[in-house]
């Protein structure tokens, strides 16, 4: 019997609703991420991308639905159990986030020192082969402060590395990078990926990066997931001309303006006419039921 594709999933997405308050992030979103693939994320600002990389690490609680990573329900997991499943992935955060009072190897060290028992030796050592790794290893005893935003973002990779994970977390990794230093963390993040056979989420609204890295992309739009597919079918909808372009579905339609960055399109249109009948609503609100003109005669 052949295997499932499912059995190769590393993190599966249920349903999930997030809530804030009132408003709704997330709708009943659906989702697999296959073992070794780099799956690029996209969406309007927003429109919860980072919020449903939070709930994937379980740092939020889902409102309802599951996320099982490795098949566990982190959802319903123990911080205990949650440790041992933290030790399985890293996070790129969108700013680095690194200690500003700890040098770049005692940030690269942190979470060894505090999710394991390695001697100090040995997490010495492995903090050099994740530095030279992401190319920072002669800038190891420099603060955050003394560093570029690329070597920053370098830096947090070397940290998201250090417990040998088999998914790394990456929200908006070129954010605030010039072209060649975003250039450069794609690079190193293809490298990282495709010779350590870690897993990617990459939340991203580079699209250069995003055709540079992804396997496969997924959009999401209304708290929803529009769109999930391999590179190549995003390809052939950046790609399609306007006439080929028309006979696309809503869906995909929404997708072309997006990768594509148009002015016009489905998304605008969408905004324009929401916002045009709610403008018409309030005007219409306070007026009264029946119009209060007499005849004059
Ligand atoms: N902790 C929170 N409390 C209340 N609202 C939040 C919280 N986190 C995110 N949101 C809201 O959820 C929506 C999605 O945010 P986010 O996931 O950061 O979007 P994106 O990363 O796609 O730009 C935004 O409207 C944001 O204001
Ligand atoms: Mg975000």
């Amino acid at each position: 019997m052949q295997p499932s594709q499912d059995s190769d999933a590393v993190i599966e997405v249920d349903d999930l609703v997030m809530r804030f308050g009132k408003q709704t992030v997330l709708a009943g979103l659906d989702l697999k991420v296959r073992r070794g693939e780099t799956l690029v994320v996209m969406g309007g600002s927003g429109c919860g991308k980072s919020t449903l990389l939070r709930l994937m690490i379980g740092s939020l609680q889902p409102t309802q639905g599951a996320i099982r990573l490795f098949g566990q329900d982190i959802g319903r997991t123990s911080e205990q159990e949650l440790d041992g499943v933290r030790r399985r992935f890293g996070i790129l955060f969108q700013s680095g986030a690194l200690y500003q009072s700890m040098s770049i190897a005692d940030n690269v060290a942190l979470p060894m020192r505090e999710l394991t028992d390695l001697p100090d030796d040995l997490i010495q050592l492995q903090v050099k082969m994740k530095l030279e790794a992401v190319g920072l290893r002669e800038h190891a005893d420099k603060f955050p402060a003394q560093i570029s935003g690329g070597m920053k973002k370098r830096a947090g990779l070397a940290r998201a590395l250090a417990l040998d994970p088999e998914i790394i977390f990456y929200d908006e990794p070129s954010a605030g990078l010039d072209p060649v230093t975003s250039a450069e963390i794609d690079q190193l993040i293809l490298t990282l990926t495709k010779k350590l056979g870690v897993t990617s989420v990459v939340v991203t609204h580079e699209m250069d990066s995003a055709f540079t890295i992804a396997d496969r992309m997924v959009m999401l739009d209304k708290g929803r997931c529009l769109k999930i597919a391999p590179r190549q079918d995003y390809e052939r909808i950046r790609n399609a001309t306007r006439e080929e372009a028309a006979m696309l579905s809503e869906d995909d339609r929404i997708v072309r303006q997006f990768i594509r960055g148009d002015a016009y399109g489905p998304i605008t249109d969408r905004r324009t006419l929401t916002s045009y009948a709610d403008d018409l609503m309030g005007l219409l609100a306070p007026l009264p039921a029946s119009p209060s003109i007499t005849p004059t005669r």
